[in-house]
């Protein structure tokens, strides 16, 4: 049955700017998370920013909750809508304006897809350093409100690096336009940075000034084969001490390997196979190498001579996620240590998990330079999805409780959304999580904006 929101909706919005049609609430209603049951009572579709602010005061008059959605590339279920909610789908408002090269900044919509500003920065000498394997889908919006991170963090660091100003529509409809393209402003607290990572549970971001930076020197890219995690340690260490510009640190187990090699047909670039795989590429000198090949643990490498072949490399450790999912839709962990604990965070979760779960298949990746690890889970067995289920919520916990021990975080880069949620008090305290819907009662009294997601404020619910 159609909801007065709904009939409001379509009586009062052009025809373009909405669906509710099966297949669209079907598809805008989830994310990369699979949820099972997306259940959005309408799909918006805004061409402008004012088109969101008419959103927004339609959904308050009728106490309707919102999800704003980008490229629904996430991975904590953040854009997921299974209330029937209304999800506002940004992809629509996906221009890129002209590139300043005097400020080295540019002005986009929060649909503007990642790897399109990437093009557009790119004939004018300059970068947007946020970068990872979704590029291709993921919107500048979506990077801005995950914080997202990727494969350059070591170099460049998160995206809250590389954004300049915000335009933000808030709860009560009005827009916000914060700090535009000012390099310097101490004006107070910076509102801008609040909404950065908070996934859309206080507000909705529409548009975004984004710094540039001036594109890299030549990069040598390597795959290392490496015989065990010590061995890894050495490696980071010495690459680490020796001053090389690194701008990628990344780690991947054997399993991962077999894995993208399986799907992707490609077989693997190393004549040895070895327990760990380093991708790493650094720009300029590349003395720091010479000592990798006589490090013990070395087992075998491979420099790119092309770009070409470069891509090939990362192909290895960009598929993992995607070459997982092929198999099953894995339980995933995104859990960050200090860079100089990894060596025994993963030494503890070596002894700690296989133990306790031997039933499961592990994948272990990520970026080592920036202490952020994925660890991917599928059953080896077939299992009931109920047995799973269960399976996965212990395996949670455990991964929570060690990654507690090290005062790490259980979410790296991917966000809390839904399925990190009931994990956030083993990486914040009662009062860090009072302030945050504390936070959440200032910008959004009514809990319209992404409600459920991250901490559990009030929920309003659907008209
Ligand atoms: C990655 O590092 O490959 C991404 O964060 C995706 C993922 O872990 O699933
Ligand atoms: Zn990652």
């Amino acid at each position: 049955m159609e909801t007065a929101f709904v009939r409001d909706l379509k009586s009062t919005m052009p025809s373009e700017l909405w669906s509710t049609e099966a297949g669209e609430l079907e598809h805008f209603g989830r994310d990369w998370t699979y949820p099972e049951r997306p259940n959005p009572c309408a799909v918006f579709f805004p061409r402008k920013k004012e088109d969101v602010v008419a959103l927004v005061k339609l959904a308050r008059k009728h106490k309707m909750a919102i999800v704003p959605s980008g490229g629904r590339t996430g991975l904590s279920g953040g854009a997921c809508a299974l209330n029937g909610e209304v999800v506002l789908s940004l992809t629509k408002m996906n221009k890129i304006g002209a590139v300043d090269v005097i400020s080295r900044t540019v002005e986009v919509e929060a649909g503007a897809v990642t790897e399109a500003v990437h093009e557009a920065c790119k004939e004018h000498g300059l970068i947007w350093p946020v970068d990872f394997a979704s590029k291709g889908s993921s919107t500048v919006g979506g990077n801005i409100a995950t914080n997202a991170g990727g494969i350059n963090v070591i170099k460049y660091g998160n995206t809250r690096h590389w954004v300049l100003g915000l335009e933000v529509v808030l709860a009560s409809g009005e827009l916000l336009h914060l700090n535009g393209k000012l390099e310097k402003n101490n004006s107070g607290p910076d509102l801008k940075e609040l909404f950065i990572g908070s996934e859309g549970i206080l507000g909705i971001i529409v548009g975004a000034t984004l710094k540039l930076a001036p594109m890299p020197g030549e990069k040598s890219t390597v795959l290392l084969g490496v015989g065990d995690v010590n061995a890894v340690h050495r490696i980071f260490k010495h690459g680490r001490e020796s001053g090389a510009h690194f701008h990628a640190f990344e780690l991947f187990s054997s399993s991962c390997m077999d894995i993208v090699s399986h799907y992707s047909k490609n077989p693997n670039p190393l004549e040895k196979k070895a327990p760990w795989y380093l991708l790493t590429e650094w720009e300029g000198e590349s003395a720091w190498f010479d000592a990798v090949m006589e490090d013990p643990g070395f087992v075998d490498g491979r420099m790119s001579q092309s770009s070409e072949e470069a891509k090939l490399l990362w192909s290895f450790r960009e598929r993992i996620a995607e070459s997982v999912s092929l198999r099953a839709n894995p339980n995933k962990n995104d859990i960050s240590v200090a860079v100089n604990q990894v060596p025994e965070f993963l030494e503890a979760f070596g002894q700690r998990l296989p133990e306790r779960f031997p039933e499961v298949d592990y994948f272990l990746y990520g970026h080592l330079g920036d202490g952020n690890l994925h660890l991917n889970t599928l059953p080896r067995e077939k299992v009931s999805a109920q047995e799973w289920k269960a399976m996965q919520d212990k395996l949670n916990v455990a991964v929570a409780e060690i990654t507690r021990d090290f005062h790490g975080s259980i979410s790296g880069e991917h966000g809390v959304g839904l399925i990190k949620k009931p994990y956030l008090e083993y990486c914040l305290s009662r009062s860090e999580i009072e302030l945050i819907k504390g936070l959440k009662a200032v910008f959004d009294p009514e809990g319209l904006l992404n409600p459920g997601k991250v901490v559990d404020a009030e929920f309003v619910g659907s008209a």
